[in-house]
Formats: structure tokens, C-alpha cells, sequence
């Protein structure tokens, strides 16, 4: 027995009976794949060790923030020294003047930044700050891309005119929802519709410039510069939410790598290191609507807590000092190309998607022919929801199996995209890339 004396099975029927579902955020049930969840004790690099003493590759990462893998170890010597001096004050401290000057100093769009906890908390604000500066309700968001948990974005696209939605999850208001405008992504015909049907009424248009959370959809450079543009001329302020994508693609993420500047930008994730850090960011006048300086509420027990601010600093000098992207860039490349070759030798419909250390394996739908690798399938590309494979989920719940029996933990959805930290070396790499490899052909048969 180990030191929980218990095995995973045996803690989530305890956890079922004090938490709902017996976790904390709903993909951890394992409600997408099947079976029960696995309980970790401990992680280090690249890897995760469950109660059982097995140890796994792991490509979820929480999810996103640990670019630099588990607990590594100059960031642990950074939370270390800050732990011996102080877990939150409350008050003004000079950690989160350095991570913001740090940022502002070099991302041009970024003038001005608020940290907050969490993802959700930035979009949230975020939005709010444009709803009070164009003194408009409305919000057009894309099917197909998350920006958290807030009520207004808890919303699916409706049955009526193009845009119109309908509330996603239980306990959200249908006013609330009505003020949410739905598009489908990739759709110039149909988002233009939108626009002349609510664009007088829009504060914001939100998008992932590379959505990340329903698999990875790599969108279209024009579609995007589409966008912005549209948006921009109906008086819409552009959020680029950058939750996965900051930090990832590169420092200045997917609005630096678009070359576009957005009104206000949101971030999660790596800006904390693996600490509950989220910011959202922009252009001084927006920013300058928050309290104490402006009209817009928005404050924070927790915000800059002394711990996330230290460790996001510590995560990004480090990316900057070692070239982490470069190196980054090169190993997942490396195992992309080789994961793909293979898939393709072996003649199996799947496909390895791939952007900067972020992937994604799908089965290909028919209609989008049998190319397994991105650069071949070039415009027939998966690019929003309604053209994945129909049994998408079915494939993903036996190839996420095969995987972990095999070692290799992958986030447990088919619509979570795998992490690769600097701590995949590319021995690891190697090893994980023969079991996917491998599962993959499995859950094909
Ligand atoms: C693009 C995007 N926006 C917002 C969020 C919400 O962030 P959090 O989970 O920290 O609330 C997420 C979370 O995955 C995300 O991927």
C-alpha cells in the first residue's frame, strides 16, 4: 500500500461522496474517455506518478502552464525563497511591478496589465472593460473557442439569425446568454452576416487567434486579419484571448506572431508559472476604465499574489535567457514530422496537428481527405467544430487508453491538445512518440 493507502479507484468513489462527480474542473473525471480517473501524488519534468507508484509521460501539463515542465527547478528555487517570505500581503509589493514591467517592456500592445487568478476571471474583465468603453452590450464569440467559464460565454450558436445563441450550461440566464453573439469560425459570409445584423450593438469581438480547446483548429491568417478588420469597422473593440496561446507560440504569442495589435488581450496559464495567475492586458485608455482610475469594478483578495508573480517571472526569464522557443520549436517539430511519418507509412487515417509545442492527434474526416500530415492536407485542414470525424470521441477514448496503458498520459478529452515542456527531452519524445504511435494503430482496429 502506498502512503494514501488507497488506490485511485478507491479515492474517487471517496472523493464522489464530498465533491460533485469527485473532482474539481469536469475534464479531470475522465467523463470523455472513460473509466476512472487517475490519482497523481507527485511530479517532476516531464513525467507524473500516480498513488500506484506508476509513472506516466505527460503531455497534459495541467492543461498548459507548466511550458518549462513539473516543478522545474529554478522556478522551485525562485517559489522556494518567496515561500520563506511571503504567501500574500494584500497590499502593495514590488513582484507584480516587475512582472508587469517585465511584460509591458516587451510586447508594444501590452501598455498596461491587471493581474487576476484565473483565465476565466481575465476574459471576464476583459470584457467588461469593453462593454464600459463603447457603452454597448453585445459580445461576438466563435463556436468552437473557450474563453472560460463566464456566465455571457457559456453559450452556444442559436437557430435564428446568423449569430444569435442560446445558453450552454445550466444556470445561465437566457438574458444573459441573448447578449452573447455566436459565429462559427472560419466563415467570412457568415460573420460579415453577423456583423450587419449586430455589429451597431457589438463592444467586442473575442477570439483564440489559435483555438486550443476544441482540439487544436490552426485558423487561416486572412480569416482572422477578416475579423479584426470587420470588427473594427462596425466599433467593436478585438480581444485576443491568449490563455493557451501567450506565452506558448512564442513571448508575444499568436497577436505577435499575427503582427496584429488587439484592443485588450487576455492570459492564463504559463504567466504564472503553475501558480492561479491570470491578466488582462491592452491598450492604456481601456485599461485606465479600471478601479481606482476609472468606472469598471474589478479587484481581488488574491490578485499578484506574491507566490504566481515570482514564479511567472522566474517561467518567463528563463524562456527568454535559454531561447526556450527555439529549442521548443525544434523538438516538437522533430517529433511531429516523426510522429506523422509514421502514421503515414502505417497508412492510418489520423492526424498529428501541430503549432510551436503544441499538438493534437485526430482520426481525418472523410470529406477532408486522407493526408495525415497538415502541410499536405494544406486548406482541408480541421478548422471549427462541425468538420470533425463523427466518431471522433470513440477513437480518442481508445487511443487515450492504449496510451495510458502504455505509459503515457494525454489530457482526457478529445478536444484538449497535448503540452510539450522543455522537459521533454527528445529521448522522451522518442519513447512517447513510438507509444502513440502505437495506440493510435490500435484504436484505429
Ligand atoms: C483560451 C482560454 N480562455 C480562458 C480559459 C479559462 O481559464 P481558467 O481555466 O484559468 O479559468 C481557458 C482555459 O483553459 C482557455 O483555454
Amino acid at each position: 500500500m502506498n502512503e494514501f493507502e488507497m488506490n485511485s479507484h478507491d479515492l474517487f468513489e471517496r472523493a464522489k461522496r464530498v465533491s460533485p462527480g469527485g473532482v474539481h474542473s469536469p475534464v479531470r473525471s475522465f467523463r470523455s474517455v472513460g473509466g476512472d480517473p487517475i490519482f497523481f501524488k507527485t511530479a517532476q519534468g516531464a513525467y507524473l506518478t500516480s498513488v500506484e507508484n506508476k509513472r506516466y509521460i505527460d503531455f497534459c501539463q495541467s492543461f498548459g502552464p507548466n511550458i518549462l515542465g513539473h516543478r522545474d527547478p529554478d522556478v522551485e528555487s525562485v517559489v522556494r525563497t518567496a515561500v520563506a517570505e511571503a504567501w500574500t500581503f494584500g497590499a502593495c509589493e514590488p513582484y507584480s511591478l516587475e512582472l508587469a514591467e517585465w511584460i509591458t517592456s516587451r510586447l508594444p500592445f501590452v501598455e498596461s496589465i491587471r493581474f487576476v487568478c484565473s483565465g476565466t476571471e481575465a476574459v471576464m474583465s476583459a470584457l467588461r472593460v469593453a462593454r464600459a468603453a463603447t457603452k454597448r452590450d453585445l459580445v461576438l464569440k466563435f463556436d468552437g473557442c473557450y474563453h472560460g467559464h463566464a456566465d455571457s460565454l457559456l453559450v452556444r450558436a442559436g437557430s435564428g439569425l446568423a449569430g444569435s445563441s442560446a445558453s450552454d450550461s445550466g444556470g445561465v440566464s437566457s438574458q444573459v446568454a441573448s447578449t452573447t453573439v455566436v459565429c462559427r469560425l472560419d466563415d467570412e459570409r457568415e460573420f460579415s452576416k453577423a456583423v450587419a445584423n449586430f455589429g451597431h450593438e457589438l463592444a467586442a469581438v473575442i477570439i483564440e487567434p489559435l483555438p486550443a480547446n476544441f482540439g487544436l483548429l490552426p485558423q487561416r491568417r486572412e480569416w482572422i486579419e477578416h475579423v479584426v478588420r470587420r470588427a473594427r469597422s462596425c466599433g467593436a473593440l478585438v480581444i485576443f484571448d491568449e490563455v493557451i496561446s501567450g506565452f506558448r507560440v512564442g513571448l508575444g504569442g499568436m497577436a505577435e506572431q499575427l503582427g496584429i495589435k488587439p484592443d485588450l488581450v487576455t492570459y492564463g496559464k504559463i504567466i504564472g508559472g503553475g501558480f492561479p495567475v491570470g491578466a488582462y492586458a491592452g491598450r492604456r485608455d481601456l485599461m485606465e476604465l479600471v478601479a481606482p482610475t476609472g468606472p469598471v469594478y474589478q479587484a481581488g483578495t488574491l490578485a499578484a499574489n506574491p507566490i504566481g508573480m515570482r514564479a511567472g517571472l522566474a517561467t518567463l526569464k528563463k524562456i527568454e535567457i535559454h531561447h526556450v522557443y527555439t529549442e521548443l520549436e525544434s523538438r516538437a517539430k522533430y517529433f511531429g514530422d516523426w510522429v506523422s511519418a509514421e502514421l503515414n507509412a502505417r497508412d492510418l487515417p489520423v492526424r498529428l496537428v501541430r503549432r510551436a509545442s503544441l499538438f493534437w492527434l485526430h482520426p481525418i474526416p472523410e470529406n477532408l481527405g486522407s493526408e495525415t500530415t497538415p502541410e499536405a492536407a494544406g486548406e482541408r485542414m480541421i478548422r471549427r467544430p462541425d468538420q470533425m470525424h463523427p466518431e471522433a470521441r470513440e477513437w480518442y477514448s481508445r487511443f487515450f487508453r492504449h496510451a495510458l496503458n502504455a505509459g503515457v498520459y494525454l489530457p482526457p478529452s478529445p478536444y484538449e491538445v497535448c503540452f510539450i515542456s522543455l522537459a521533454h527531452t527528445p529521448e522522451i519524445l522518442q519513447a512517447a512518440g513510438e507509444i502513440l504511435v502505437a495506440a493510435a494503430e490500435k484504436a484505429v482496429k
